[in-house]
Parts: C-alpha cells; structure tokens; sequence
C-alpha cells in the first residue's frame, strides 16, 4: 500500500508546551467557523450549544477534508465533503446516510480558556494537560470602569523563530538604540514557567520616566504593567505581546495594550489618549519587528558585559521544548539577574 503522509506528519519540528493566544473571545462568538492556521496544521474555533467556544482539530476522521470549510448548523460542524457532523466535544453525532456511528468517528478537541477576554489553546506535544499552577494570569482591570476595557489588538505575521521575540525580555540594550529609551535599571528573574523582566529608562516617545515590569507566563504570552509620565501626566497602561506558531519559522503575533482613564476626564478625552498612547505604544512595539523580521537568529551570540542573560533566558526557554519528566534543574530553578544599575 503506498502512504501519502500528510504535511503535520513528516514535520519533526516540534512545538512548545504552554497556553497560545488565539486572539479576542468576542471575535469566536460571531456563529462562524473560524480557521486556525497553527502549530503546522489547522485547526477550527466556534461556539458550540452549550455557548462555550471549541476549538478541535479541523481535519475530517473520514477521509480529511477541512471542517472548517464547512457549516455549523445548530452548534455542530456539518463537513463539507460528506456532511458528517461534528458536535463541540469533537465527536461524530451524524451521518446523513447511516445509522452506526463509528467508534473513531471524532476529531480531536483541544483544552482552551478565556482569560482577559482574550482565548487561550494549550499545547503540549506529550498530550498532558496543564502542571499545577501553569496559567494565565487574570488581570482585574480588563474588567474595571477606571480602565479602557479594550486590547485594541494587533495582529501580524513574522517569519522568524518566536525565540526571537522572547529574547527581548532580556535584551537590556536595546532600548536606547531602537527604542529611544536608554536603560536606567535592568533586572530578570527565572521560576518554574515565568520568566520576569523589570525596567528603569528614559522614553521621549513613551513619556519621560518609564517604569515598565513584565512577565513571560510559559513560552509565549507576555504581559507588561507600565507607567509612564506622558504630557505631564502618569500614564498606567497593561501591553500584551503574545504570539502562536503557524509553522517552525513563522508565527501570529498579537500585540495590545490597556490604557487607564485619566481621572475626571470625559469619556472622549479618555478614549482621545487611549488611542493616542496605543499608537505611540505600536511604534515602539514595530521598532522591534522592523529588526525580528530582517534579522538573522543567532545560536551562539558573541555577548559583552551589560547585555543581559541571553544565555540563561535560552536555557529557561528550553524547558517549553523539553519533555517535563525531563526538565532539568536549570532550566525551572530561581534566578536573578541584574544588568543595569545606574544611581
Ligand atoms: S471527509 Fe468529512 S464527511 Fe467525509
Ligand atoms: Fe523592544
């Protein structure tokens, strides 16, 4: 018999373990099927009866054709190729020309959760759910009147490995040369799945002083609580940069950000800043994609003194591509780091 494998089975390329942004919740909610081009195959998102959004593996169990080109019809994916239909738990429910369903009539359902309006999918190529404690964290003030309820989202494609935006979190200087903001304090930390950078510097474009502290929560969603004084005014803004494979060298990165009200202003000068302080946001934010997407990666770079822990962020990193049972010490254990300490 000849076997014509298909494109996600002769890929070895493997993917990392964590929670992967898909984008707005609300986006799901339309009563669409919505394609997911990820992790080097495709999957599909939508809203089952029970109101909940499902995500499953978008490949038809019969003879492959592509769900998410078909149609939902009372909360099940009706197939394009021989109407087969598919409930949210992924299951076979229907064949429109026999009776028995068979045993393995379903396709794969994947483990997702709403966090900050935003919907997250967890990968993991071993097929184990979440380690305790491996979440996304939720921010209160998605949800407060005293902030903008909205991501104002971006959405961009880069051709690159994501290693290469997460070593960012590290990058002390860079801030001055592509970002205007010369460094004043650097420190990162290392623990378990979270990897934590704060920030001292001076920004024109931001606003005079810049106080920025970040995390990364598993291999790719990154949250940043920043103040900054803007105008005369001290600007509280939360950034989301969060990214989600499509193949080995390119992915979906999202990119948003939160803008506190100003107290006593109307809701027009608030929404006025908000959207000026998210475009100012989205040109720093572009200055580093600018690079990402010329740039070569490097797997050996040549380091000096004062560049942060490259190395050390690597090796965290590493733990999202490693077996868990596998993990060693080093790559999960506490760290800090200080680069940058000017008086
Ligand atoms: S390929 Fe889906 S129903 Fe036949
Ligand atoms: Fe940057």
């Amino acid at each position: 018999m000849i076997e014509v494998k298909s494109v996600a089975e002769t890929a070895e390329y493997r993917y990392a373990r964590g929670w992967h942004c898909l984008g707005e919740a609300e986006a799901f909610r339309d009563g669409k099927l919505h394609t997911l081009n990820v992790f080097g195959s495709r999957l599909l998102g939508f809203v089952g009866k029970d109101n909940q959004i499902a995500v499953l593996d978008a490949y038809c169990p019969h003879m492959g054709a592509d769900l998410s080109q078909g149609e939902l019809v009372d909360g099940k994916v009706v197939c394009p190729f021989h109407h087969w239909a598919f409930d949210a738990s992924g299951r076979c429910a229907e064949i429109p020309y026999c009776k028995r369903i068979p045993p393995k009539a379903k396709t794969r359902k994947w483990l997702t959760c709403e966090v900050n309006r935003l919907l997250f999918v967890w990968h993991n190529p071993e097929g184990l759910p979440p380690a305790e404690g491996v979440e996304i964290p939720y921010f209160p003030e998605i949800d407060s009147d005293e902030w903008d309820n909205d991501w104002h989202l971006d959405l961009m494609v880069i051709d690159t490995h994501p290693r290469e935006l997460v070593d960012n979190l590290v990058d002390a200087q860079h801030f001055g040369p592509v970002h205007g903001a010369p460094t004043k304090y650097f420190r990162n930390t290392f623990q378990g799945h979270i990897g934590t950078q704060e920030f001292h510097g001076d920004s024109e474009r931001l606003g005079g002083d810049l106080v920025a502290e970040s995390a990364y929560y598993g291999p790719s969603t990154h949250f940043t609580r920043m103040r900054a004084e803007y105008d005369g005014l001290t600007v509280e803004t939360i950034l989301l940069n969060c990214h989600v494979p499509i193949g080995p060298r390119q992915f979906e990165l999202r990119f948003g950000v939160l803008v506190k009200k100003i107290p006593g202003w109307t809701e027009e000068q608030n929404e006025k800043l908000a959207l000026e302080y998210v475009e100012n946001n989205r040109t720093s934010f572009y200055q580093d994609v600018d690079i990402w997407s010329t740039k070569r990666p490097v797997d050996n770079p040549v380091l000096a003194e004062g560049d942060g822990p490259i190395y050390q962020l690597r090796e965290w990193y590493a733990q999202f591509y490693t077996n868990e049972a596998d993990i060693p010490p080093q790559m999960a254990e506490h760290r800090e780091f200080i680069t940058v300490n000017k008086p």
